[in-house]
């Protein structure tokens, strides 16, 4: 149940031009996804899905540890920002994997969607940095609904030293996708998590996904919320180098973040 302050946040913004059209949009796109489609999909992730702490371990004990200290960098960080704010700065905490697959994956071109307070887009500036190699981050966003002046928080974790390598957009990916595919040829790194609906997804991934290079890394997050994922993956399996090496994120059995193109893991865990 939304708070009276929220609910007066919602009603503000939903006078600001735009805002009323998308959430009209979001609302009539959760209705009609199929549930039963989703169970499928569910079982298939539970099924396979990696313990990122795992992953790390498997792939490169060594980058797993500069992770683990990037990991209580960032719990630092939101204190000191939620403190500032005075609310709680909280994230669904994925910004470990991201920092991890950037570290080893060495992208050029980052272009994440989805980034309320700015937990991914602080791992991947982090990583990026670390990297040395040049590497830039683009984002999208629309603003939270529910903050009265929401711009004003969007990628608040990001510290100032990190910002010299992002392009942060916050029109919506309707309106940022279509602009920032305009500045480079192809995308290294792509996260994916903005409109969780099928249809949001079906959008913002054709619009990017033709420009993610061979080689390149495709992830979204909350996969569970619809079979969007693993219908990406089964329409595309035979025919794209890429779906050869699918990993299923996830440290409890709730939520969980797909991996295209992701580094497979060397053996089965438990095996080395
Ligand atoms: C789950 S949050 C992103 C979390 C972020 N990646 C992190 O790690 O902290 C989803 C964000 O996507 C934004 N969003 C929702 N629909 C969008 C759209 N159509 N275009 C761009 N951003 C959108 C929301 O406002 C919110 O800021």
């Amino acid at each position: 149940m939304p708070s009276a302050r929220s609910l007066s946040s919602l009603l503000r913004n939903l006078a600001r031009p735009g805002y009323a059209r998308v959430i009209a949009g979001k609302v009539r796109a959760r209705f009609g996804e199929d549930d039963a489609a989703r169970q499928r999909a569910l079982a298939w992730y539970r099924d396979i899905r990696v313990r990122p702490v795992d992953y790390f371990a498997a792939i490169d004990p060594e980058l797993a540890a500069e992770t683990a200290e990037f990991g209580a960098k960032v719990r630092e960080r939101a204190a000191v920002v939620s403190a500032e704010v005075g609310f709680d700065v909280d994230s669904a905490g994925r910004y470990e994997l991201l920092y991890f697959l950037t570290r080893r994956q060495r992208p050029k071109v980052v272009v994440e969607t989805g980034v309320a307070y700015g937990y991914s887009s602080y791992a991947f500036l982090a990583a990026l940095a670390r990297n040395g190699d040049g590497g830039r981050l683009w984002s999208s966003d629309f603003p939270f609904f529910r903050r009265a002046d929401p711009e004003r928080f969007v990628g608040i974790m990001v510290p100032d030293d990190l910002r010299s390598g992002w392009s942060l957009r916050t029109k919506g990916d309707g309106v940022n996708l279509p602009e920032m595919l305009a500045e480079f040829a192809t995308i290294d790194l792509f996260h994916y998590d903005s409109d969780k609906s099928a249809r949001g997804r079906s959008f913002g991934c054709g619009l990017v996904l033709p420009r993610l290079a061979e080689s390149g890394v495709f992830l979204m997050d909350d996969i569970q919320d619809n079979a969007w994922f693993h219908d990406y993956v089964m329409a595309n399996g035979p025919d794209d180098p890429r779906s050869k090496s699918v990993v299923v994120f996830g440290g409890s059995n709730r939520a969980f973040v797909g991996g295209v193109g992701v580094e497979p893991l060397p053996h089965p865990i438990g095996t080395a």
